[in-house]
């Protein structure tokens, strides 16, 4: 039986393999960050060329990174992409199913076309890339250290979110089936040596956050009990459990990190 449990080597990561889709940006970036700076080589992959360049201009500092442009919901993406992660890899310690999209609008307005997009970004290619990578995360897997899939779903897959009052439909229901689809895999690829769980952070600063930030801060920080966003480390934190010998037995989960909004029913009268 193990006994150090120093936190130094029960949460190293040294050594690692990870790929980090929609690394370009955001949550990606920060996790992309937080695993080089710990010893992790790294591949980020994101649609735009020029997002990826300056992406890997920022990451090179912190250690060995490279950078794909390719699409995650097409089959000629994810192929380049794997056949990118054998080269340079030969194996995958870490796959993080990170690039998502979101489209807010009233439910009459709202466009078959954006329902599914935001589905087959958020959930199919999820699916199809975890499938993709088996052979690669099986070669990385051992029994005392599996390979991880870490899948980013969101609060909104747990709660309807309030904030803003726009409609995201295929949000809510896509991450609601990434968690859903997170707890099938890892039944089923448990044998194989191979975790996955998922990470269903509130609200962070992003691309994906801008508006709602510049124009509903407030209310966000107001549906919190911790009243704030999200910071990096705590989803850098959360990462580097999961994928350390600290969360090895961790498999199923679905993790919140939203500083107890999805659990809450925001702020009321009698709080002030
Ligand atoms: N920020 C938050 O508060 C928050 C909260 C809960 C969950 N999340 C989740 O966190 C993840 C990251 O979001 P973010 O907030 O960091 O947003 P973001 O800054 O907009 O990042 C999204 C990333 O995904 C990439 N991407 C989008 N579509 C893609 C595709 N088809 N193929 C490959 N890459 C694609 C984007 O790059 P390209 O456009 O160049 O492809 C970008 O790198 C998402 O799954 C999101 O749902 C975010």
């Amino acid at each position: 039986m193990a006994d150090n449990f120093q936190v130094a080597e029960l949460f190293s990561l040294q050594g690692k393999t990870a790929l980090v889709t929609g690394g370009s940006s955001g949550l990606g970036l920060m996790m992309a960050k937080g695993l080089l700076q710990n010893g992790v080589r790294v591949i980020i992959a994101s649609r735009r060329q020029e997002k990826c360049d300056e992406a890997l201009r920022e990451l090179s500092a912190y250690g060995e990174v490279f950078a794909l442009a390719a699409d995650m919901t097409k089959a000629e993406g994810r192929s380049r992409l794997t056949t990118f992660v054998t080269e340079k890899f030969g194996e995958l310690g870490i796959l993080i199913n990170n690039a998502g999209a979101n489209w807010g609008s009233t439910l009459e307005d709202f466009p078959d076309e954006a329902f599914a997009k935001v589905m087959d970004i958020n959930l199919n290619a999820v699916f199809s890339l975890s499938r993709d990578c088996i052979p690669l995360l099986t070669k990385a897997a051992a029994e005392e250290d599996p390979a991880r899939i870490i899948n980013i779903g969101s609060m909104d897959g747990i709660h309807v979110p309030i904030v803003s009052r726009v409609g995201t439909f295929a949000y809510v229901a896509s991450k609601a089936g990434l968690h859903q689809l997170t707890k099938a895999l890892a039944v089923e690829l448990a044998p194989k040596n191979i975790t996955v769980n998922a990470v269903a952070p509130g609200f962070f600063e992003s691309r994906m956050t801008d508006f709602v930030f510049e124009h509903y801060l407030k209310d966000i920080e107001d549906d919190c009990p911790l009243g704030r966003v999200g910071q990096p480390e705590e989803i850098v934190g959360i990462v580097a459990y999961l994928a350390s010998r600290a969360g090895a037995y961790t498999n199923g989960a679905v993790i919140p990190v939203d500083g107890g909004t999805c659990v809450s029913k925001g702020k009321r009268d009698w709080m002030e």
